[in-house]
């Protein structure tokens, strides 16, 4: 068996190879880079896709998140609900307002946002909550966006890793106020480099996020309000319309290669990810718990299977966010979970084969 990377996309362009060049080729034969009709293209397709009215095409999923919560007027003195079991951006995005992060624990078998800890984090500076849905499964949104409301607070999603996946029947993405996604190469929809898009039923909060995104400008020159360049390259709009088309394929596929490993692995003492009832779970990442992690990444390794793990170390823990005061301990399920996880090669191209492979090698350990 040859080496299995933790994702392949130079098969996914193979795949596709022939409709992403004649998109390229479209974009070049037009000379226009920014903002032209491929953005705006996309930018619809992707929203209705979502199930919302407005998509603003930004530079990245952080540059999404950053400028949905300055479109949310989060300032500083404010504080903003996030979980510590993250991809750093998200924690970045909201330091860049010069808002504070308070960061609470997760639900240990969703890895996701717990609404019982958000509650108590509520303090009269919360002005924003992020529910991260980490590696594909949707947070239970519900109960976040009840208080929410009440209190006149701000939900944003935070769907980097959640392209189609749905929580009781609607898209991720289309629930709360505002929702960020990232285009980043290995993301369920993924551009050929950076990529980002901020996606909205709210008429008011996508004006704001496309002023901010190119210098507050209304009309060309003239800036309304203070803003800065975030924006999504014509080339990549152009790739990601061509991608788009075979999104739910893709993440059909997903589903179908972590159903094989969910059987092949069921005998096994490890802890596997959970499908909530009410989700469709689109699998970014397929996320295994085993108390003696590392040997087991090497024992994989050595047998040609690349593994990664989201994430070796919460962010309330790492040496730049000190600052925040949080002790170690402070947040036990997200430390436990930090010591035991494992992505396994997931990707809509894996073989039956490669799967079976990955799940024996691991039960020979
Ligand atoms: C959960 C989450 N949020 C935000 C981001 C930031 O996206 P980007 O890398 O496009 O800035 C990522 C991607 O790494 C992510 O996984």
């Amino acid at each position: 068996m040859n080496e299995i990377p933790i994702i392949d996309l130079k098969k996914q362009y193979e795949s596709i190879q022939a409709e992403l060049d004649e998109a390229l080729k479209r974009v070049f034969a037009k000379g226009i880079y920014i903002l032209g009709d491929e953005v705006s293209a996309f930018e619809d397709e992707f929203a209705k896709y979502c199930n919302a009215s407005y998509g603003v095409g930004v530079a990245s999923g952080t540059d999404a998140l950053t400028l949905s919560l300055l479109s949310c007027d989060v300032k500083t003195g404010d504080e903003v609900i996030a979980p510590s079991h993250t991809a750093v951006a998200t924690i970045s995005a909201i330091e860049m307002t010069g808002a504070k992060p308070v960061l609470v624990d997760i639900d240990i078998q969703r890895y996701t946002l717990d609404p019982s800890q958000v509650e108590k984090a509520i303090s009269k500076n919360t002005k924003a909550i992020i529910p991260v849905h980490l590696y594909g499964c949707p947070a239970d949104l519900n109960p976040i966006l009840e208080m929410a409301r009440q209190k006149k607070i701000f939900v944003i999603e935070d769907c980097a890793q959640a392209h189609g996946a749905k929580y009781q029947g609607q898209r991720a993405g289309s629930h709360a106020d505002i929702a960020a996604f990232s285009f980043y190469p290995t993301k369920n929809l993924g551009a050929f480099g950076d990529g980002g898009m901020i996606i909205t039923n709210d008429s008011s909060l996508a004006e704001r996020a496309k002023l901010l995104r190119q210098y507050g400008w209304k009309n060309r020159y003239v800036s309304q309000i203070k803003g800065m360049n975030s924006r999504l390259d014509e080339l990549h709009a152009a790739m990601l319309r061509v991608k788009l088309k075979y999104l739910d394929a893709w993440n059909q596929r997903r589903r179908g290669v972590a159903n094989l490993y969910l059987k092949l692995l069921s005998e096994t003492e490890l802890i596997l990810p959970m499908q909530p009832q009410d989700c469709e779970h689109i699998f970014h990442q397929f996320v295994i718990c085993h108390p003696k992690r590392d040997a087991l990444k090497d024992f994989l390794y050595q047998k040609g299977i690349h593994t990664l793990i989201h994430y070796p170390v919460p962010v309330h823990l790492q040496p730049a966010y000190k600052n925040l005061g949080y002790a170690k301990g402070s947040l036990p399920n997200t430390e436990k979970v930090a010591d035991k996880i494992l992505s396994l090669p997931m990707y809509p191209e894996l073989t039956e084969e490669q799967v079976e492979f990955v799940a024996n090698t691991i039960m020979s350990f």
